[in-house]
């Protein structure tokens, strides 16, 4: 499931972000690349162990755990510190599946990657070229959303990000280790839960909620790897 989940962050944040990182000190992108995506990642990256990266960082988490939609859709059990990237004019990331295990260098986090996440700092009229591409069993998607929205997408997705031939595009981008490692499984979970929510705006005392929700927790229940 690909999922667009907008106003992560408020334009405060996104203005934060981007004020700290005019000052930042970016690293070539391949630190945090393996074998075979460093053939086809240029880019720049703050340290993964830098304060800047960890400040801003901290910043998304808690974002991201006050997003009922990311909540829903994701089920997190984990959810890896969010990193930092930078493509400026020429620079691309080619075709590739994200590792399915990844570590952090300083920190005590070791996830599977169900989820990869990109979070767009830069509005898109300031740049040209670097679409996100995923592709699934239905094709291939091509994603550029306002600063401040994410779009979530399976880990195992083949996906890149087209050449930037204007300005600069600043992003964030994560995975998570969900609590439903499988992706059908947690679309349904989330198309359920999607409608008891419309349910219980348009009808409230509908005697069907109670069976809808006990249905949705006994799911999770059955399927969740606590
Ligand atoms: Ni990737």
């Amino acid at each position: 499931m690909m999922l667009h989940v907008p106003n992560v962050l408020t334009a405060e944040q996104v203005a934060r972000c981007r004020d700290v990182m005019v000052r930042a000190d970016w690293v070539d992108g391949n630190v945090t690349a393996g074998h075979q995506s460093r053939k086809v990642k240029h880019n720049l990256q703050l340290p993964e162990e830098s304060q800047t990266a960890r400040e801003l960082g901290d910043m998304v988490l808690q974002a991201l755990y006050r997003s009922p939609l990311f909540m829903s859709a994701v089920l997190p059990k984990q959810v890896f510190p969010p990193l930092f990237n930078r493509y400026d004019a020429g620079m691309v990331f080619g075709s590739h599946v994200d590792n399915a295990i990844r570590s952090h260098s300083t920190m005590p986090v070791r996830i599977r990657t169900d989820i990869s996440a990109t979070l767009f700092i830069s509005e898109p009229e300031d740049y040209d070229g670097g679409e996100l591409t995923v592709e699934d069993t239905y094709g291939a998607h091509s994603v550029k959303l306002p600063a401040g929205d994410m779009i979530i997408y399976p880990g195992t997705s083949l996906h890149n990000v087209t050449p930037i031939t204007r300005g600069s595009r600043i992003g964030s981008f994560f995975w998570i280790q969900s609590l439903i490692r499988d992706d059908s499984q947690r679309s349904l979970l989330f198309d359920l839960d999607m409608s008891i929510i419309r349910l219980t705006q348009d009808h409230p005392n509908h005697p069907s909620l109670v069976t809808l929700t006990s249905v949705y927790h006994n799911l999770l229940r059955q399927w969740a790897e606590a």
